[in-house]
């Protein structure tokens, strides 16, 4: 089949320089939502028609499948499918999709494209306040005669509570014959797509009616209150994948998924997390609450204490990270490492079983197993020009505000002494100091205020 996806409207509601259909759900542009559906729907053809903002929603989501349409003026849907038409394959029908109505389910479509067979098909829906729609007036045996706009349409169709959703399918021949000869003589002065209705039912052609599976597939975004009710509703469904994945939510309704989110078995995820780009999570990991992953893989078993922020990260299996750890792009943890609190990690690896628990900045190192990273300390992988790196070997113990001025090494075993500030490599297996040694000094008397006379 052919798809034509109408994406040229301002979307004025939005008030926004950024064109409707770029703005984002779920991490996604709008668009894109309906790109995928169309093409699970496996349409031959996709063609965008597109306006208003210029090139920047083609720019945004260019790829081969698509043909991109520029509608310029922007006189009405009809005047918007007629840019097609030359785009079109005849042999197959063309289903009509829009750029700002994301939550179309491939099914309720399959079903429209279903009756696209016989003739003409809408999709529509029976709303308690169907105003600002078109109305499908029917006849006395409940044939389809006509879609009305609302602003064109007597008291009595506007009482109509049957809606044209948008979503039609057409025979390409009959909208290469009706597309030309619309007229734009109506209330809003413009190429009215729907007029093609009048036209199938003059020429004699069926025109058969099916309605969403749900109502929520067929709701539009025009405005930033209705742009968040469906990122709700985008996310909960979401939320309900995952739960029949057998991921645990402790409360589906607080959760935010903007890109793709893998789960292993026993999965637990607290409140109010937020997972972007891809993330990957093994068996048992579990997820406090107020977490931030961006494209991590977080293996079995991993603990994420809550206020944790991950990105561009990889940790092992069993793991314990944050409460409040950063693991920043290049991060790779090993099994059974311990993150802790305040402690940012950065383009660094770090093997099996060490341990940075509290306060310390691990930048550009590699540090090697079972090492103990004390409170405070610090990498200087920064001289002010280049970055340089630190190797900590297995088995080292790093004293509590240690600072590493890299590029150093310390040695397998080797322990440094707190306070340390390391200039040059530490030996394996030897007591590295860098403190002064410790003094009480006679006689010292603390300052006194004068007393005031
Ligand atoms: C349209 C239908 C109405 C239906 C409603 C459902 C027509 C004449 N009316 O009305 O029956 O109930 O949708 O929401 O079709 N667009 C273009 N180029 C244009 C005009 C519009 O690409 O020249 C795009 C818009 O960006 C938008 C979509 O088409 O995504 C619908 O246009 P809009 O003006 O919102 O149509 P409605 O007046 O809502
Ligand atoms: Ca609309």
């Amino acid at each position: 089949m052919n798809v034509v996806i109408l994406a040229a409207g301002q979307g004025k509601r939005m008030r926004s320089d950024l064109p409707k259909v770029l703005h984002r759900l779920g991490g996604r542009p709008l668009l894109a939502h309906v790109l995928d559906t169309a093409r699970e729907l496996g349409a031959g053809r996709i063609c965008v028609v597109y306006g208003h903002g210029g090139e920047a929603v083609r720019e945004a989501l260019d790829a081969d499948d698509l043909v991109w349409v520029r509608q310029e003026p922007q006189l009405g849907t009809g005047h918007a499918v007629l840019q097609t038409l030359t785009f079109l394959d005849a042999d197959a029908p063309t289903l009509v999709l829009y750029g700002d109505v994301p939550l179309i389910g491939a099914a309720t479509l399959s079903r429209l494209v279903g009756l696209a067979g016989s003739g003409l098909g809408i999709l529509t829906e029976d709303l308690e306040e169907p105003g600002g729609y078109g109305r499908i007036v029917r006849d006395e045996e409940g044939r389809v005669q006509r879609i009305v706009e609302e602003r064109d349409a007597s008291d009595e169709e506007r009482a109509l509570s049957e809606i044209n959703t948008g979503f039609m399918v057409a025979p390409t021949p009959a909208l290469l014959r009706w597309l030309p000869s619309l007229d734009n003589n109506n209330a809003q002065g413009e190429y009215y797509l729907t007029d093609i209705v009048g036209l199938a039912i003059d020429e004699g052609m069926p025109v058969a009616t099916t309605q969403p599976d749900a109502a929520w597939e067929v709701l539009g975004v025009n405005s930033k209150v209705q742009l968040a009710e469906l990122e709700r509703l985008h996310q909960y469904r979401n939320a309900l994948l995952l739960m029949e994945q057998g991921v645990t939510l402790l409360d589906p309704d607080r959760i935010d998924v903007r890109g793709e989110l893998d789960c292993g078995r026993d999965v637990t995820i607290d409140v109010s997390c937020v997972f972007e780009g891809r993330v990957v999570l093994g068996d048992g990991v579990e997820i406090g609450a107020h977490c931030v992953l961006k494209n991590a893989v977080v293996g079995a078993g991993t603990r994420i204490a809550p206020f944790s922020h991950i990105e561009d990260a990889e940790a092992g299996s069993g793991c314990v990270i944050g409460p409040y750890a950063r693991l920043r792009p290049g991060t790779k943890l090993g099994a059974d490492v311990h993150i802790g609190n305040f402690v940012e990690v950065k383009n660094s690896t770090v093997a099996d079983r060490s341990k940075a628990n509290h306060l310390a900045y691990v930048g550009d190192a590699t540090i090697g197993r079972n090492v103990n990273v004390g409170a405070g300390t610090i990498t200087c992988n920064y001289d002010g020009a280049s970055k340089h790196r630190t190797v900590i070997e297995d088995d080292v113990f790093i004293g509590s505000d240690t600072q590493l001025v890299a590029p150093v090494t310390v040695g397998r075993g080797a322990t440094l002494g707190a306070g340390t500030t390391l200039t040059a490599d530490a030996p394996p297996d030897k007591l590295t100091i860098s403190r002064a040694r410790q003094v009480t000094v006679p006689g010292w008397k603390r300052p006194a205020k004068k007393k005031p006379a």
